[in-house]
């Protein structure tokens, strides 16, 4: 090990990494268990891309019509095109009416009916009666949604003593010689130390990694550590191919205009003024899911009836709202409109792209949070000492394609699930086996080897390189030469690598630092990604591949697992999507034509 670095160790019951929602509502959870809980955090908490979220959070509470969770597993089964695991996503949405109840205790200051009930919007893909009629099911903020809640998981998590490390920047896992997890090495920002955090489980809720791409709606943080990590520690990533694109980005800046937007009346047109939605999707109209409205985007674009001089986008209207509804709904957007396209949404279209917005994979895990090593024998075999939680992971909850709103809900149920799961299995104080000491060294003596890297090429040329060649071969559509060219391109960056030149050697506040360890964390989620969609031969969801147009359930209903090596190679293997729910309640929802 380098010599050079100064080590603080940490003892604790259970460890977060990260602090959005998924990390906020372990971490409080944890804690008011009684666990000894640290969350440690590469930016203050209440700048998590949770603060970003804006639609709302689905639950079936039914204050404006008549709901029922088992609606919502069958939408949320649906929308994840048949790759979901039903017994996760029947605990999501029976679960996500008590979650909700109890976010309001905790003090988010949701929108109001007049009544006094929790204001919900309509959302793509929320529908009455399994997929009769779009239902209000979006339990929404105004448009600021996730604001509130992570705002107050935060103050909740203070309240309950968990202790916060912020803007430590984690390195990777330690791991002991059986492969169960001991917890993770990370540097401390501010004083240029590195601190081992040794805990019984920890819990990875480190976002996604829309940065892999060029133009997404992600914060710039979200750059897939907990997956990076999670690779390097021999952990599979699950279904990688589907990354999700929502219809709404602000053209030209990637900003987000919430899928809220058309839940509260707002409408899709292409150059010759027309509805074009409800060609492709005759009962849900703008309000079908995202990959259906971004593919029908796309298609209208393509065949020349984009809007603008290059006719290269689709207008959104708001106008027609007026101003009272845009103020009290929708103000955040309305701004972000006016700042970020130069529009006033109460008089004229703000002009939208399909922009990268979310990660279905990740992490493997069951539906308590637990990570899954799949072995030969068990497909669902627990790893020990690790869970992972939101968009890092793979619950497999949203499958080959999320619902607008799914994501807090996912945050907020499985952070709970992971709280409750830990608290079963820790017990508080007991006492930690001996450090993997080695394994810590490891992890220190790549962040030395970054750290002095000397080669010729700056961080972010290769960043750059590897954020086109996503952008351009791992798209709303897709070609098998496409991406055959992406994975050769993806293997030529992963190769640069090794000539990466890190200018700047200090300890303290370095980005130069902080953006090439992201830079090693994105390229592993790439080239998983990459690689999984070159291999799935078949259109599923978010994965539309052109030279195979059809799902194919019976050889490909099946989760991909991508293997990173040492080297950065991936290999890929596949294990079954459960066919079974979680309680005698409901049934198994077979696979159907997906129209809406
Ligand atoms: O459109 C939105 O407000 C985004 C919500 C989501 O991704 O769940």
């Amino acid at each position: 090990m380098p010599q050079s670095y100064e080590i603080v160790d940490h003892k604790y019951d259970v460890i977060v990494v990260g602090a959005g929602g998924a990390g906020l509502r372990a971490t409080l959870g944890m804690a008011a268990a009684g666990l000894k809980t640290a969350c440690i955090t590469k930016v203050f908490p209440t700048r998590s891309h949770t603060v970003a979220a804006q639609g709302g959070i689905s639950a079936s509470l039914g204050n404006m019509a008549e709901d029922n969770w088992k609606w919502h597993m069958y939408d949320t089964v649906k929308g994840a095109d048949w790759l979901g695991d039903q017994d996760a996503i029947e605990y999501m949405c029976r679960e996500a009416v008590p979650a909700i109840y109890e976010l309001e205790h905790f003090g988010v200051p949701f929108s109001r009916t007049d009544e006094g009930k929790i204001y919900q919007r309509p959302f793509g893909g929320h529908m009455a009666n399994f997929g009769e009629k779009p239902v209000q099911r979006a339990c929404a903020a105004a448009d600021r949604t996730g604001h509130a809640i992570l705002h107050t998981l935060y103050q909740q998590s203070l309240k309950n003593d968990a202790e916060f490390f912020v803007e430590y920047f984690a390195i990777d896992l330690i791991m002991d010689s059986e492969g169960a997890c001991q917890g993770v090495v990370a540097w401390n920002l501010d004083d240029g130390k590195i601190h081992r955090f040794q805990a019984h489980m920890t819990v990875l809720a480190t976002g996604g990694y829309g940065r892999a791409y060029f133009s997404a709606t992600s914060a710039h943080t979200c750059t897939g550590d907990g997956n990076a990590m999670a690779a390097r520690a021999g952990i599979p990533l699950q279904d990688q191919e589907f990354v999700q694109f929502h219809p709404t980005g602000i053209y030209g800046a990637g900003c987000l205009i919430t899928e809220g937007a058309r839940g509260e009346g707002g409408y899709l047109t292409n150059s010759k003024g027309e509805r074009f939605m409800e060609r492709y999707a005759p009962t849900a109209k703008d309000l079908a899911s995202r990959d259906v409205v971004s593919r029908a985007m796309t298609v209208e674009i393509r065949e020349g009836r984009g809007v603008g001089d290059m006719s290269d986008h689709i207008h959104l209207h708001l106008e027609h709202l007026g101003g009272d509804v845009l103020n009290k709904r929708l103000p955040g957007i309305t701004e972000t409109a006016r700042i970020f396209s130069g529009i006033d949404a109460t008089k004229d279209p703000i002009p939208v792209l399909p922009t990268v917005h979310y990660n279905m994979g990740g992490v493997p895990t069951n539906y308590r949070g637990e990570v899954i090593m799949p072995t030969a024998d068990n497909p669902d075999n627990v790893n020990p000492g690790i869970m992972a939680i939101g968009e890092c992971a793979s619950a497999s909850v949203h499958g080959a394609n999320r619902l607008g709103t799914n994501s807090l809900l996912d945050l907020v149920v499985f952070g709970r699930a992971a709280a409750i799961r830990a608290a079963e299995i820790v017990k508080p104080g007991a006492t930690l086996p001996p450090l993997n000491t080695a394994s810590a060294d490891k992890a220190i003596a790549r962040f030395d080897k970054v750290r002095h890297a000397s080669g010729s090429i700056p961080t972010a040329v290769i960043r750059d390189e590897l954020q086109r060649v996503m952008q351009n071969n791992a798209a709303v559509f897709r070609t098998a030469e496409v991406l055959k060219e992406g994975v050769e391109k993806l293997d030529a960056v992963t190769a640069k690598m090794t000539d990466i030149k890190v200018h700047d050697r200090s300890l303290i506040w370095n980005s130069d630092l902080v953006e090439s360890l992201e830079l090693t964390n994105l390229v592993p989620n790439a080239v998983s990604t990459m690689y999984c969609a070159e291999a799935r031969h078949e259109s599923r969801g978010a994965h539309a591949h052109e030279d195979h147009p059809d799902r194919d359930d019976k050889e490909w209903m099946k989760h991909s697992l991508a293997w990173i090596d040492e080297d950065g190679g991936c290999k890929l293997s596949y294990r079954p999507v459960h066919d079974y729910t979680l309680t005698d309640e409901v049934e198994y929802i077979v696979p159907k034509a997906r129209v809406y």
